[in-house]
């Protein structure tokens, strides 16, 4: 059937469209005739002009999106850097194309707006996730060179590969050992509290050596520049994933950039979730405190908790992303020392914070102690209590609890004792309850409908009887 309204419509925008078209017709003709009628020299340089400015953007177009990570791979990696650097293990990954970056990482033209330096990639040919970091920013890193110049008493901009082995920190190094003092001056966390042992495993976990069964100048250098610029990567081969340790995979390293497994999407990531997920991840969070705390004669003390920190993968397994600022003690050698106080426990102090997310660290005592509740405040304070307070998100990770949390599990209250203990030990004793609730929270389980069956069965009860006494 012919419909009156849409043929009008038909034939106003055929209208438009013909208007449209005379117009640029007759702009065309315009310029056209312009062109045309202008002087023999002027129509040369316009043409050459409108070519250059052609070539430009293509030039510009190739330059931004060229997606060959040979061409600027050396900016990334800086092995020219090298002994200067985190080691070379890794080298073959990046020259034989075994690592395929993703997304902006394709591009090296976008590392400048890449502060952070972490790239996102896919290594073949087994598909596996990984990300190449450089454990610094750029300008730390060049920092970093410059205080490394001065201390050579060279200009800055000086060649760093061949000064870092005339540096007052690394001459002790030319004969001598790795030893607890120049570990200590590098003022890494994880050498807060340095000790022979700690230096040991360093070396014994060590996958950069440049020669099997024999230490160079070259393997203490990378040493000793990886302390002096981000220890994670040192951490990462200490205490290994593959003996349990809640950290990525450490795959190797090349000049300035370490490959290391992708953990997964951020903890950030997962504060709408549904609560019982969340609880499993709070679990999570306070089992690794335990592990860091427990699992072998040297603790592993976590000074910066925070969402971005921390990642969970597909599987819900929840894993320690950053690791600069981790303050490794050795409880054996406290054990031989026995500084004052040594045998006391150790019980982190709450910070109030004026409302922002902090946390009050002792390293001092840290170091002293044998045993310290620091790593569970650090999660309860930082993370899952309502004093975790970060940018635009909730009072604590875990926000809006249901009913039977609050009530059967007593959970807002085993939070606050986590974070600011009323009782002597108390973070102890609130941690302990809380692996148990969030543990039924996290499967959903039940108990607290049984006890509400239980009340009713005796209110019930309690009705017959007095039914029956009442005739
Ligand atoms: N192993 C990893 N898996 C997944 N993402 C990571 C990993 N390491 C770093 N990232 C990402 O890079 C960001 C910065 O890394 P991080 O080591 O925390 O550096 P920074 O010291 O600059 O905070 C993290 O917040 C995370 O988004
Ligand atoms: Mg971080």
């Amino acid at each position: 059937m012919n419909n009156p309204v849409r043929n009008r419509r038909t034939d106003h925008v055929n209208d438009t469209v013909r208007s449209g078209m005379s117009r640029l017709e007759n702009v065309m003709g315009d310029s056209m005739l312009k062109i045309r009628l202008m002087p023999s020299k002027v129509k040369i340089i316009f043409f050459l002009s409108a070519a250059v400015s052609l070539l430009f953007y293509m030039y510009l177009a190739h330059w931004l999106f060229q997606s060959d990570p040979e061409i600027h791979l050396e900016s990334l990696l800086e092995t020219d850097k090298c002994p200067a650097c985190y080691g070379g293990s890794a080298c073959s990954m990046f020259y034989y194309k075994q690592i395929e970056f993703s997304g902006m990482s394709k591009f090296r033209t976008f590392d400048v707006m890449n502060t952070k330096n972490v790239h996102y990639g896919t290594l073949k040919p087994d598909g596996r996730q990984v990300v190449v970091k450089k454990l610094a920013s750029d300008s730390e890193l060049k920092k970093m060179d410059e205080r490394l110049c001065k201390d050579a008493k060279r200009e800055p901009g000086c060649d760093i590969a061949r000064v870092i082995t005339r540096t007052d920190m690394a001459l002790p190094l030319r004969d001598g050992p790795l030893v607890p003092e120049i570990m200590k001056k590098t003022g890494a966390f994880m050498f807060y509290c340095p000790s022979y042992r700690l230096i040991d495993r360093v070396s014994t976990y060590f996958k950069e050596y440049k020669k099997k069964d024999q230490t160079m100048g070259s393997d203490k250098m990378h040493v000793l520049y990886s302390a002096l610029v981000n220890p994670e990567v040192l951490l990462l081969q200490a205490f290994p994933k593959s003996e349990g340790w809640p950290f990525p995979e450490y795959l190797g390293s090349c000049g300035r950039a370490v490959v290391v497994e992708n953990a997964g999407r951020l903890l950030a990531d997962f504060v709408d979730t549904s609560f019982h997920i969340r609880a499993g991840i709070a679990y999570e969070l306070l089992k690794i405190a335990e592990k860091l705390t427990t699992k072998s004669d040297f603790v592993l003390y976590l000074t910066d908790v925070s969402y971005e920190n921390f990642a969970v993968d597909s599987s819900g397994k929840v894993t320690v992303i950053d690791l600069e600022n981790i303050i490794v003690v050795d409880k054996l050698a406290i054990q031989a020392r026995k500084p004052k106080d040594w045998n006391e426990p150790h019980e982190g102090m709450f910070s109030e914070c004026g409302g922002k997310n902090c946390l009050h660290i002792e390293n001092d005592n840290l170091c002293t102690h044998l045993n310290s509740d620091h790593n569970y405040n650090a999660i309860c304070r930082n993370l899952l209590s309502k004093y975790a307070v970060e940018d635009r998100m909730p009072q604590g990770f875990l926000h809006d609890m249901p009913v039977e949390a609050e009530d059967y599990w007593d959970l807002g209250n085993l939070l606050e004792e986590c974070a600011r203990p009323r009782q002597k030990e108390g973070r102890w004793k609130a941690k302990d309850k809380l692996l148990v609730a969030l543990e039924a929270l996290k499967d959903g389980r039940r108990e607290h409908l049984d006890v509400l069956h239980d009340k009713e069965k005796k209110e019930s009860k309690h009705v017959l009887e007095k039914e029956v006494i009442g005739d």
